[in-house]
């Protein structure tokens, strides 16, 4: 087993968002038995493939990170998946080269350059004089096919607001790069009753800087991973409940706000102390489409199982 450290952070357990939950309960039961009675499919799940991503935050060194790239190419992360991994971006060169072929290589930031918009809402320059950032240019350069973008810990650490993170989103599909944009609450705006509403806030600023840039789009290179904050390294990890009904909220967001076949194509993630041991009860809710994997990514043995679990979901769904 090959392994990094990982940072832990201690912070509360959220309380359920029954009614949410109840809600998604009801129209999944009924859904479920139509589907029983050989009539209808369940409305709101997604088509996509299954999808892993493994973001390596700040953590390795050259030796660890080697070691880590050689134990993933001997694994086996199963069959009809979509595996991404996001090294620090000293290491992405080293990672684009070594790691073989399905696994996919993910940035796990590009620079924007948005304060000196025009009123026509273009943004077309990010490379200058914006000292230690990455630009999706660059990244576009390299051969760098994946970038994650919105991740909490940005937005909390460093600022980013849902615009930039919108702008970024809508500039990186510019450049071709296939990108997995992180939303989520705060436990508490969980509290206070109000995770949907931050969610679709964040989703807004996607579709609308999408919309504003030519030659942007969502097509399905958009994933969505829903990364409640309170369950980020804490070891919290939300219910499948409660994973299950903020994802089909956002699906039929998409489905009113952009298009049902996007809102279709569009692949969700959950994010938050995921590991090789819940990972499959997780798995089975219908749209749950696979993982952004912290922690237990810095082990390949965990990370493969969790990979693994693609297996779990499409037999879930009826797609096995
Ligand atoms: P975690 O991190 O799996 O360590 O909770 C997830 C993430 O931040 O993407």
């Amino acid at each position: 087993m090959i392994g990094l450290a990982s940072p832990s952070l201690t912070r509360g357990i959220c309380a359920p968002a029954r009614s949410l939950a109840a809600l998604t309960r009801r129209r999944l039961g009924s859904a479920r038995n139509a589907r029983d009675r050989g009539a209808l499919q369940i409305v709101s799940e997604g088509t996509g493939r299954f999808i892993v991503g493994g973001n390596w935050k700040c953590n390795g060194d050259r030796a660890s990170v080697t070691a880590l790239i050689e134990a993933l190419n001997g694994g086996d992360v199963g069959d009809n998946v979509d595996v991404v991994v996001a090294p620090p971006f000293l290491y992405v060169d080293q990672a684009l080269s070594e790691l073989k072929s399905p696994m996919q290589v993910a940035a796990q930031n590009a620079w924007v350059e948005y304060t000196l918009e025009d009123e026509t809402h273009h943004y077309d320059s990010d490379s200058g004089a914006f000292t230690g950032e990455v630009s999706a240019e660059m990244l576009e350069d390299m051969g760098v096919p994946w970038v994650i973008l919105g991740h909490s810990e940005r937005r909390t650490l460093l600022g980013e607001d849902d615009t930039m993170v919108g702008k970024k989103v809508a500039h990186a599909r510019f450049h071709g790069l296939s990108v997995i944009v992180c939303v989520g609450e705060s436990l508490e705006q969980r509290e206070a009753g109000a995770t949907m509403d931050v969610i679709f806030k964040q989703l807004r600023a996607v579709a609308d800087e999408i919309d504003d840039r030519e030659h942007s789009s969502w097509g399905s290179q958009v994933v969505i991973a829903y990364e409640p904050i309170w369950a980020i390294g804490t070891g919290k990890v939300a219910t499948p409940e409660q994973v299950q009904a903020v994802h089909a909220g956002i699906r039929q967001w998409l489905k009113d706000n952009v298009s049902e076949e996007v809102s279709k194509a569009t692949r969700i993630q959950y994010g938050g102390s995921v590991n090789e041991g819940n990972c499959e009860t997780l798995a089975r809710e219908s749209d749950i489409d696979g993982f952004l994997v912290g922690g237990a990514s810095l082990d390949a043995t965990k990370f493969a199982q969790i990979c693994k679990s693609s297996a779990v979901h499409y037999k879930a769904v009826g797609r096995a």
